[in-house]
């Protein structure tokens, strides 16, 4: 294993002839431990409503923007969608939406499982155990949370708690979604202002830490209408060679480190990372460690209100295009599209050292 300060040294080095090295090394760790298939998942943005104030994100509840909720048979056709193409796996995101109750989420899970029998995949923010548990029992398969970054102190400025009373935190969280049997799910976002390449290298090694099933990582992206953009003096960046980069080399590292210390979780080449370079981002993430895309099912009049940053709503392809194109690139890349759930080897291995 890379110790802290390997992985921190790999990280900061932007030199041409490092990066390649570090790139082929986490391309054949990626075709070793999880081998030559793109697992697709299918996003579906249930809604924009948030409770929290997180001061990256375009969809905090201080935006007086227009908020949606997809209704059950949306959703559902959704899954049917993501069948129809052969998917097999659905992810359903939101913001911190209290009327996404226990229930129908439980409802949705199981129906999704009814009609179509992928494996479902929730990102629904920081809620209570007991619902952690009850869509557990419903059939939900995969939990993703994301903790942004392991300094407790910016973690705290750019997700401010909820007003009132004590919360868990996110690593805790992740423990008893793990415990309650979910492939576990998390990852940062790179080059928040604040943000040190010493935490970042922290960051990584946490991923191993925490023996994720699931690393997303992604550059941070100025939404303009937020309080990070709007406020530079509460986000001071760190002190000049310490502040992380946000460009896309330093994402890639991230990711092609994360498979080093990581080898058989599920790594996604994220849309913000193909969003900060259209032509190839997708591709360098699937080459330097990704193997995974998330294609968004989410219905194009509801796309352009899920703005956590922005230019996410102008990335608006159909489906059926977001297809095409995936199914060219892989091809250039010498993939194929993964078959089945594509369940996390990471898992699958600690289940079978549990027997
Ligand atoms: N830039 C980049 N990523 C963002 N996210 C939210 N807002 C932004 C932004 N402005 C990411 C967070 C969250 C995930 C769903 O989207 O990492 O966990």
């Amino acid at each position: 294993m890379l110790d802290l300060e390997e992985i921190g040294k790999r990280l900061r080095n932007a030199s041409p002839g490092a990066s390649v090295r570090l790139y082929a090394e986490a391309d054949r760790v990626r075709r070793a431990q999880v081998g030559d298939a793109v697992h697709l998942r299918g996003l579906v943005e249930l809604s924009n409503h948030c409770r929290r104030r997180c001061a990256y994100c375009g969809v905090n509840v201080a935006r007086a923007i227009q908020r949606y909720r997809m209704t059950e048979e949306e959703a559902l056709a959704a899954a049917r969608q993501a069948k129809e193409f052969g998917y097999g796996s659905l992810v359903l995101q939101a913001g911190e939406d209290p009327a996404l109750t226990q229930t129908w989420i439980s409802d949705l899970v199981s129906g999704i499982k009814d009609q179509t029998g992928l494996a479902v995949t929730l990102s629904l923010g920081e809620r209570e155990p007991e619902e952690f548990e009850a869509w557990r029992r419903a059939g939900a398969d995969r939990y993703l949370l994301r903790f942004e970054t392991s300094d407790p102190d910016l973690f705290r400025r750019i997700h401010p708690p909820l007003p009132g009373g004590e919360e868990r935190s996110r690593f805790d969280l992740l423990r008893i979604l793990r415990e309650l049997g979910y492939e576990t799910g998390s990852g940062v976002m790179v080059g928040i202002p604040g943000q040190t390449w010493d935490s970042l290298a922290r960051d990584i090694q946490l991923f191993h830490e925490l023996d994720l099933d699931m690393i997303g990582i992604g550059p941070y992206l100025r939404h303009p209408d937020t309080d990070l953009a709007h406020c530079p003096e509460l986000f001071p960046p760190a002190k000049a060679e310490e502040q992380a980069g946000g460009d896309e080399e330093t994402v890639c590292r991230v990711v092609a480190l994360a498979r080093l210390v990581q080898p058989k979780a599920n790594i996604p080449a994220t849309t913000a990372l193909a969003l900060i370079n259209t032509e190839s981002g997708r591709a360098h993430g699937l080459t330097r460690g990704a193997n995974v895309v998330m294609p968004n099912l989410t219905p194009v009049r509801y796309r352009r209100l899920y703005e956590i940053y922005p230019a996410k709503a102008s990335s608006i392809e159909t489906a059926e295009e977001i297809n095409e194109t995936i199914a060219v690139q892989l091809a250039a890349l010498g993939r194929h599209v993964g078959q089945g759930r594509g369940d996390s080897p990471n898992m699958r291995q600690r289940h079978a050292e549990r027997v």
